[in-house]
């Protein structure tokens, strides 16, 4: 099971890609958290201590150098585009709890458009192979757009999810994403609506997104941002809040059943 978590800044995209890690190992699974949007942390939301500490792999001037043959700090040169990284996942990755681990990616200073520089393709190498290679549940928590997805990963997810909130320009950002996912190959997409304080809420949603799958919605719950504030994983939720988090989460593993049983 492979989900890419994506929507607009501040839309609930960390809070949600969360839950579905510990909701994914708690059903047994063996779950890789990726949180490959520079600007956010992964880590707080899983309540993983000191999470701040973690070196993203882009920030490993090293790594990247051995990894691509490049020279660190020179722009322009010469470099490998396929440098060696299955071996990473197990040097790099953090624990947290018994079947989570964590990698954090970090951003990649951007010159200008198309810039191919030694870090983004270590960063698109390693996420084709997590999403590609791995026997195991792949949760990314991405920015507001899927950078570091491409035309070989995009078959291989399972589900991008993006998640809206009741506003419009989480809706252009939904739009724009999906057309985005759509350029390079991403079929299945489906949509979170979140902070929803009620039913106008969610029709507003559906209205402004009618042809669009919904997996769920969330309320908006104090709980959560309590939780943020604290750097800890809300395990105290209002129980309405849980089950539809819980339901968000089953609607994707049975997206992966019914792709599975059309494999076979
Ligand atoms: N359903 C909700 N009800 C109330 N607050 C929420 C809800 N979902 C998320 N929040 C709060 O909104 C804030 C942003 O959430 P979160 O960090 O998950 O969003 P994000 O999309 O990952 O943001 P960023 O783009 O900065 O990475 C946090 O304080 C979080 O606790
Ligand atoms: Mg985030």
């Amino acid at each position: 099971m492979k989900i890419a978590v994506s929507g607009k800044g501040g839309v609930g995209k960390t809070t949600l890609s969360a839950f579905l890690v510990k909701w994914f190992a708690e059903q047994g699974n063996k779950v890789l958290a990726i949180d490959a949007d520079p600007d956010a942390n992964l880590g707080h939301g899983l309540g993983i201590k000191d999470a701040s500490n973690i070196v993203p792999i882009a920030k490993m001037k090293d790594l990247v150098a051995e990894r691509t043959e490049s020279v660190p700090g020179s722009f322009g040169g010469f470099f490998k585009l396929n440098p060696q990284v299955d071996d990473l996942p197990e040097k790099l990755a953090v624990s947290s709890g018994d079947r989570i681990r964590l990698m954090v990616m970090g951003g990649v200073k951007k010159g200008g458009t198309g810039c191919v520089c030694p870090e983004s393709v270590l960063l698109k190498n390693l996420v084709q192979h997590l999403i590609l290679r791995r026997d195991e549940v792949v949760v990314m928590d991405m920015e507001a757009g899927i950078e570091h997805l491409g035309r070989g990963t995009s078959k291989a997810v399972d589900c991008l999810v993006v998640v809206v909130e009741p506003g419009r320009r989480s809706i252009e950002t939904a739009l724009r994403i999906k057309e985005l996912g759509m350029d390079i190959g991403l079929s299945n997409f489906a949509l979170v609506g979140n902070k929803v304080r009620g039913d106008k809420d969610r029709e507003f949603l559906k209205e402004n997104l009618p042809e669009y799958r919904f997996l769920g919605f969330i309320p908006y719950d104090d709980g959560l941002i309590e939780a943020d504030l604290r750097g800890i994983f809300p395990e105290q939720l209002r129980e309405e809040t849980r089950k539809c988090f819980e339901e968000i989460a089953m609607n994707l593993q049975s997206l992966r059943t019914v792709a599975a049983s059309r494999e076979t």
